[in-house]
């Protein structure tokens, strides 16, 4: 059987030019290197699996292959990783700071990347604070940590700092399509949306989902699969429910929750989420709005579609109705109840006229 190699690793960037959406580090550390003006001590900050210990390597292989200390097999002799989340001891950074004195036998530096730098005992944060005060000239620090603000200050002021971002929905998307188109795994689209919106911003965490999914779907990732390998209620259903408030057909919008129910789905969720639909379809009825829907761009067809059924007052009235239940739920003795009066309410928004204010039957 052939060695699966999950994506995160097979794809991880050699280049600072496949790095994705971090240009405004990649650029800036490459100017540096090509002028020869780089900080001896440098943090990368910012969440997790965004890119930082990728770029601390590729930083680390560059300033080696520049002055010439790297093998023909594209081996680097100066480079050392210490990872501080297992060797956090005063011990460990001791070691490591008597090798540091040492110049290199080949070429002008040795890199140090410190990853996970605040798990770094007290002590061993100190033992390190010496070193970074006066670092020998051909020794250069990479620190990378996701926690800055447990950097104790003095080491914040000797490094110079690159904050790594979020990785954006589209951006994600774009590389889950090249990666998707090389492994031949066929997706719709708006999938590899969601997949990107549920890793909120971490590129590691996407690439980690759409392997689980390209097995569960023998390469064949739909917006249903993933929805539900998610647990993610999908937009259908949403849809579904709007268009049975629409027909105000009560038996069928409550029949319809309870299926989602009956699916596993937490009720409490169901109704948050259908309030942020009924916001979607808002946001759907002005173009100028139309931008703030995170959703893919088939689904945000189908949105603005069902948004023209609806008139801005309904809408309004449904997400009052979908937040005052998502409120009250916790609170509630029958919190099944509290959604399907809800529900009930919704699905009578458009059959009351509009100068009919009676609140009975
Ligand atoms: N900006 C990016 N561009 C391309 N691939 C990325 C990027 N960020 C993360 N990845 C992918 O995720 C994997 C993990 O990234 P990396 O180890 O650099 O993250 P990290 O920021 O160091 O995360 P952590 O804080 O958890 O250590 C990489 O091997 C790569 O496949
Ligand atoms: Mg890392």
């Amino acid at each position: 059987m052939e060695n699966f190699i999950v994506s995160a690793r097979k794809y991880r960037p050699q280049e600072f030019d496949t790095v994705v959406g971090q240009s405004h580090v990649t650029d800036t550390l490459e100017h540096a290197i090509e002028n020869s003006q780089l900080a001896q001590a440098l943090l990368f900050c910012g969440p997790r699996g965004v890119g930082k210990t990728t770029c601390a390597r590729i930083l680390a292989r560059k300033i080696n292959e520049k002055d010439g200390s790297t093998s023909e097999d594209g081996f680097a002799y100066n480079i050392f990783e210490l990872d501080a989340a297992s060797n956090n001891s005063v011990d460990d950074i001791r070691d490591l700071t008597d090798q540091v004195r040492f110049a290199p036998q080949v070429g002008k530096y040795k890199i140090y990347i410190i990853d996970e730098v605040h798990m770094l005992s007290t002590a061993a944060f100190n033992a390190f604070l010496k070193t970074l005060e006066e670092p020998p000239a051909h020794a250069i620090f990479i620190l990378a940590t996701t926690e800055k603000h447990k950097i104790i200050p003095t080491i914040l002021s000797r490094c110079q700092i690159y904050d790594f971002k979020r990785i954006t929905i589209e951006d994600i998307q774009e590389h889950l399509r090249k990666i998707a188109e090389k492994e031949g795994v066929n997706y719709e689209d708006d999938a590899l949306f969601l997949i990107a919106q549920k890793a909120d911003g971490a590129l590691r965490d996407a690439l980690s989902i759409f392997d689980r999914l390209t097995t569960f779907t023998q390469k064949n990732i739909t917006l249903a699969k993933a929805a539900e390998v998610l647990n993610i209620l999908d937009y259908d259903q949403y849809l579904k429910i709007v268009d049975l408030a629409k027909e105000n057909n009560i038996p069928g919008i409550l029949t319809a929750f309870n299926d989602i129910v009956k699916k596993g789905f937490d009720p409490h969720l169901f109704i948050g989420g259908l309030g942020s639909h009924f916001r979607d379809l808002m946001m759907a009825q002005n173009a100028s709005t139309l931008a703030l829907i995170e959703v893919g761009e088939n689904t945000k067809q189908k949105f603005s579609e069902q948004s023209k059924n609806w008139s801005a007052q309904q809408l309004i009235d449904a997400i009052e109705i979908c937040n005052h239940a998502d409120i009250n739920y916790k609170n509630s003795k029958n919190p099944r109840l509290t959604v399907e009066i809800a529900l009930m309410q919704l699905a009578s928004l458009t059959a009351a006229k509009s100068d009919d204010k009676k609140k009975s039957s």
